[in-house]
């Protein structure tokens, strides 16, 4: 461990002293890019026949989103799509990971007929990429789903939920497959069943703690039921397309995960434990499933018989497993075990005893950014990357998101935002741990910066900046931050020293 703190310090060296770490250093073949997702960048929440999400029900309610806004308009990239594609033509980029809304292309799911409208928007969107050497890298779930679904059964909480999942992925493959070349099912699926079912920040808002704003919900029992169904849902779309459409269109397929690395609050053997049981109940709770057909020991030892079981068939499908893992890693956390009174009660980690905190005595892990749980940890990007390459024989991996936030309100000028020094440096620190990583034997095939655009922010609202573009949100204008240009001249390094 000294040893590899030791390298990163002296590649980090390397760089500041002129030896910048580029394209060059990485495959020819490597994908660079930068994400977005439908919700967060597109607006034009009831154009072209979309329906209404479970997104755009959520934030109209009154409360629930801190600025109090919501993605009616977001970046309008819906009407600014083709200028989106520009900014990415000029950056140097070869992959745009972007994701497609369901209530969009389905608006009432499997009820309905597929909206022309929405085909019509993501044929226009994936060709402008192609036509300027673009590689579509796209998300079938992230996050939003016609409320219909909601409304007539649940979405996550019934079985039929893999069927409908199923039935839009092959929607998708069949209308884009023939151009798009990677899809990933899910975004974050260990976020989303948490933040919906255990303490409801999130749609569907289902929680039985007392913290307010969730309606009755049993969260001893439904995150698991939610994350049964979403896995299978990844089953059933990755078994779609491997039996009818991969051999003929010659894509891949993955799911995207939340990857925060832990480590333990003192090295101790039970808080080394901790960091074990807390990987458990977050990235392998859906990846062990899908690899190996089983959840892992640490969670059916500690949930017993409240964790569903997969059938001989489920197995079955489940065997179809994954391409490609999408790793979303920001940052890294300390752990320590508690006794179960004293534990995390807001999270699925106070299940496993489990407690999850940014600071030791008193110091950060790393630098706090404007993020709340967010620190500066490059390390952790390593770290995750050989706990996958471990665990999951070094199945291929792409860094799905990784960036900065920055906090913004009406204080803060926009020549502050375009100065963004600080991204600048965490994103060379991360790209030269991900770079370590790969000399290290972990497979990693591209990396794509969150986010292209300022976007809205999910809770947050428009109070958090992630783009290495501005967005005016009066007048929809982008304008690049030193960021953008800093990747522009990052990517274009690779013509002259190959
Ligand atoms: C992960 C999510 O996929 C994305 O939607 C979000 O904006 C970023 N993290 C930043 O929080």
């Amino acid at each position: 461990m000294k040893i590899t703190l030791a390298f990163v310090l002296f590649l980090q060296l390397l760089i500041s002293i002129g030896c910048a770490l580029d394209r060059s250093q990485f495959p020819q073949s490597f994908l660079f890019g930068t994400a977005t997702s439908s919700y967060q960048i597109e607006g034009a929440y009831l154009e072209g026949n979309k329906s209404l999400s479970n997104w755009d029900v959520f934030t109209h309610i009154p409360g629930k989103i801190k600025d109090g806004s919501n993605g009616d308009v977001a970046d309008d990239h819906y009407h600014h799509y083709m200028e989106d594609v520009e900014l990415m033509h000029y950056l140097g980029v070869n992959s745009y990971r972007f994701s497609i809304s369901w209530s969009r292309v389905l608006p009432r799911g499997r009820f309905g007929e597929v909206n022309s409208g929405g085909i019509e928007f993501y044929n226009k969107l994936i060709n402008a990429l192609l036509i300027k050497g673009i590689q579509p890298f796209v998300t079938l779930n992230h996050f939003d789903m016609p409320q219909e679904l909601e409304d007539r059964y649940g979405s996550w909480l019934n079985s039929q939920i893999q069927q409908d999942f199923g039935y839009f992925a092959e929607v998708c493959f069949k209308a884009f497959g023939d151009r798009v070349k990677y899809w990933s099912t899910f975004n974050e699926p260990n976020i989303i069943v948490p933040y919906g079912y255990l303490f409801g920040g999130c749609p569907p808002s289902r929680c039985s703690y007392p913290f307010g704003d969730c309606q009755s919900g049993d969260s001893t029992l439904e995150p698991y039921i939610a994350a049964h169904n979403m896995i299978l849902s990844h089953a059933t779309a990755a078994e779609i397309y491997k039996k009818k459409y991969q051999v003929k269109q010659g894509g891949k397929i993955g799911i995207v995960m939340s990857s925060t690395w832990y480590e333990p609050l003192r090295d101790t053997l039970t808080d080394n434990l901790a960091v074990q049981r807390a990987l458990a109940f977050d990235t392998a709770w859906f990846l062990d499933p899908i690899f190996y057909g089983e959840y892992p020991p640490e969670m059916r030892q500690i949930l017993g018989s409240r964790l569903p079981m997969f059938s001989v068939e489920d197995k079955k499908k489940l065997g179809n497993k994954l391409d490609f893992i999408g790793v979303n890693h920001y940052s890294t956390l300390y752990v320590k075990d508690c006794m179960l009174s004293q534990c995390e009660s807001s999270t699925s980690f106070g299940e496993a005893s489990v407690y999850i905190t940014g600071e030791k005595d008193g110091h950060p892990i790393g630098d706090p950014t404007a993020m709340p749980s967010f620190y500066v940890v490059p390390y952790g990007m390593e770290k995750i990357l050989m706990y996958f390459k471990d665990r999951y024989n070094n199945t291929p991996m792409f860094i799905t998101e990784n960036g900065y936030a920055q906090a913004s309100n009406p204080n803060v000028s926009k020549r502050d935002l375009l100065n963004d020094a600080g991204r600048i440096e965490y994103l060379k620190s991360y790209l030269t741990s991900l770079n370590l990583a790969m000399r290290h034997g972990a497979d990693v095939r591209g990396y794509f910066v969150w986010s292209l655009i300022d976007n809205f922010e999910w809770l947050y609202g428009y109070t958090m900046r992630f783009g290495i573009y501005y967005v005016d949100y009066k007048t929809l204008e982008r304008t690049p931050k030193h960021s953008a240009m800093w990747y522009r001249q990052f990517l274009a390094r690779e013509k002259t020293h190959r």
